[in-house]
């Protein structure tokens, strides 16, 4: 079971060059062929947040003629950059129709042995995680529904700090969400949003970021850092279980990275819903 994840394409739709400098549907060009000829296919894509640049619908547009031929079901869940009315309203069958935590986006299901549990940390206009009790319950309950199932738990925002300078920001409603995750001993957490491979152990429990499939957060941890990103090569995490082990690799995408940089974060929009 090959669960293929993605994040933080920040694409535009507008013909713009995102934070000025990345031509985003360019390097969705580059991804999207590349997850075209992967064999085997993953056996699900999950997309955690940041997949628009400023919530443009046309960015979104652009995604889902792009990807949506995959042959494995897309889930996705929003980012800061994201707006989820848009995001259900065009990624048809990426997010749920009902939401069990509205107006949140939360999918649960099962690919084989593993869980996958996706929930939306998005708060219009804010640059940071939220987590309401509400939707740190559902995943209690769908964590204990099975809890010798092993279980990948998605979302944008990191809830543990990084080191990476202005990224790292209060996480709010983190304590229900930590709580739930220590009652699930096969649980592990997989965010997106800062742009970088990061490993570490939150609670008890295995917790990673994936890199972004654009540009990489510049490594910077001074406490002014992470206001900036290089041209890195793109990456994406494939989480695999075997049957026994869950393993993360870390993978890149042949792409031709200069490693310019750094490039300041500006023109950076944080988009309220209608
Ligand atoms: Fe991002
Ligand atoms: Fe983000």
């Amino acid at each position: 079971m090959q669960i293929l994840q993605i994040s933080d394409l920040h694409l535009r739709g507008d013909g713009r060059l995102s934070f000025r400098k990345v031509d985003t549907p360019a390097c969705l060009r580059v991804m999207a062929d590349y997850l075209h000829a992967l064999s085997p296919s993953p056996d699900a894509v999950v997309i955690t947040g940041d997949l628009a640049d400023s919530g443009d619908e046309r960015a979104y547009h652009i995604l889902y003629e792009a990807l949506s031929d995959l042959p494995a079901p897309i889930y996705a869940v929003p980012g800061n950059h994201d707006r989820r009315d848009r995001m259900r309203a065009i990624l048809r069958g990426w997010v749920p129709e009902e939401s069990p935590v509205p107006p949140r986006v939360c999918h649960c299901v099962d690919m084989g042995e593993v869980r996958l549990v996706l929930l939306d940390t998005m708060e219009p206009g804010s640059h940071s995680g939220h987590c309401p009790e509400s939707m740190a319950r559902w995943l209690d309950t769908c964590l204990q529904e099975d809890a010798g199932r092993p279980a990948l738990v998605f979302m944008h925002h990191p809830p543990f700090l990084t080191g990476m300078g202005v990224m790292d920001e209060p996480f709010e409603g983190a304590e229900p969400l930590r709580e739930a995750l220590a009652r699930a001993p096969l649980a592990r957490l997989c965010c997106g949003h800062m742009h970088r491979p990061i490993f570490t152990l939150w609670g008890d429990r295995p917790a990673l970021t994936s890199p972004s499939v654009s540009m990489q957060i510049d490594l910077d941890l001074r406490p002014e850092g992470g206001d900036a990103f290089r041209m890195e090569t793109p990456g994406y995490l494939l989480h695999h279980w075997d049957g026994a082990r869950l393993n993360t690799h870390v993978c890149q995408i042949p792409a031709a990275a200069d490693f310019s940089g750094p490039h300041p974060f500006a023109d950076s929009v944080n988009p309220l819903e209608d």
